[in-house]
């Protein structure tokens, strides 16, 4: 029985993974190495220094620790610069509802992000108070897909692993919240996120009846 829902935030509430991929080409275009969608798919959900090391990893490119900090810095500021225009209108739609729906049946909703941004955004989308819950990647040491940050989600919740559902849009996260012993639904395609026990296009197309039968 599902008693804890736990969403990602970038690309599952709101299509902020856009943002990072914008900003990750635009780096990534400077020691011209070309991002592919696909590429991006591999950047979902792992920390900074992850995604910028799959990048140099794409052209061949061995960079000190001080260089890889500089150029993960120079891509976190573009990010900041392109989510401060963010509006409480750009939540997926169907979500708000959603979150509505589940405390109405007494789940608790919690918040895991591997994102040091995820409170600015939260912020800006004045969501902060929907969530029992919110855990960012400040908070962990080892980020998607390792289930640390799930696990640490339910243990704030006081909820067992093995009664939470997560929605993730990353492949990283499936991985993530699987090895953590909890259901999953995907967002996204089912090429990516297969592994999951559901995949949905988006996220407002989960009612929440189907908690039951997860
Ligand atoms: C995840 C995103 O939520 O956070 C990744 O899916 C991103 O693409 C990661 O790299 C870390 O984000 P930040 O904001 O700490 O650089
Ligand atoms: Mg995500």
């Amino acid at each position: 029985m599902i008693k804890a829902v736990i969403f990602d935030l970038d690309g599952v509430i709101i299509d902020t993974a856009h943002y990072h991929y914008i900003a990750w080409k635009r780096l990534a275009s400077e020691f011209a190495v070309t991002l592919t969608p696909a590429h991006n798919e591999l950047l979902k959900g792992v920390s900074r220094m992850r995604s910028l090391d799959i990048i140099l990893s794409l052209g061949n490119i061995e960079m000190s620790v001080e260089q890889r900090e500089q150029l993960a810095d120079k891509k976190n500021n573009w990010f900041v610069e392109y989510i401060e225009s963010i509006r409480p209108e750009e939540i997926f739609p169907g979500v708000v509802d959603l979150i509505k729906n589940l405390k109405a049946k007494n789940i608790k909703v919690g918040l895991a992000s591997s994102s040091k941004n995820a409170p600015r955004v939260i912020e800006l989308l004045g969501i902060a108070s929907e969530f029992d819950t919110i855990i960012d990647g400040t908070m962990i040491v080892h980020t998607k897909p390792d289930p640390e940050i799930f696990l640490l989600a339910a243990h704030k919740l006081g909820i067992k692993p093995s009664e939470c559902l997560v929605f993730e849009d990353a492949e990283a996260g499936v991985e993530a919240a699987l090895a953590a012993g909890m259901k999953c639904v995907g967002v996204g395609s089912p090429d990516q996120l297969g592994k999951a026990e559901l995949v949905i296009k988006n996220t407002g197309d989960f009612s929440v009846d189907l908690v039951d039968s997860m």
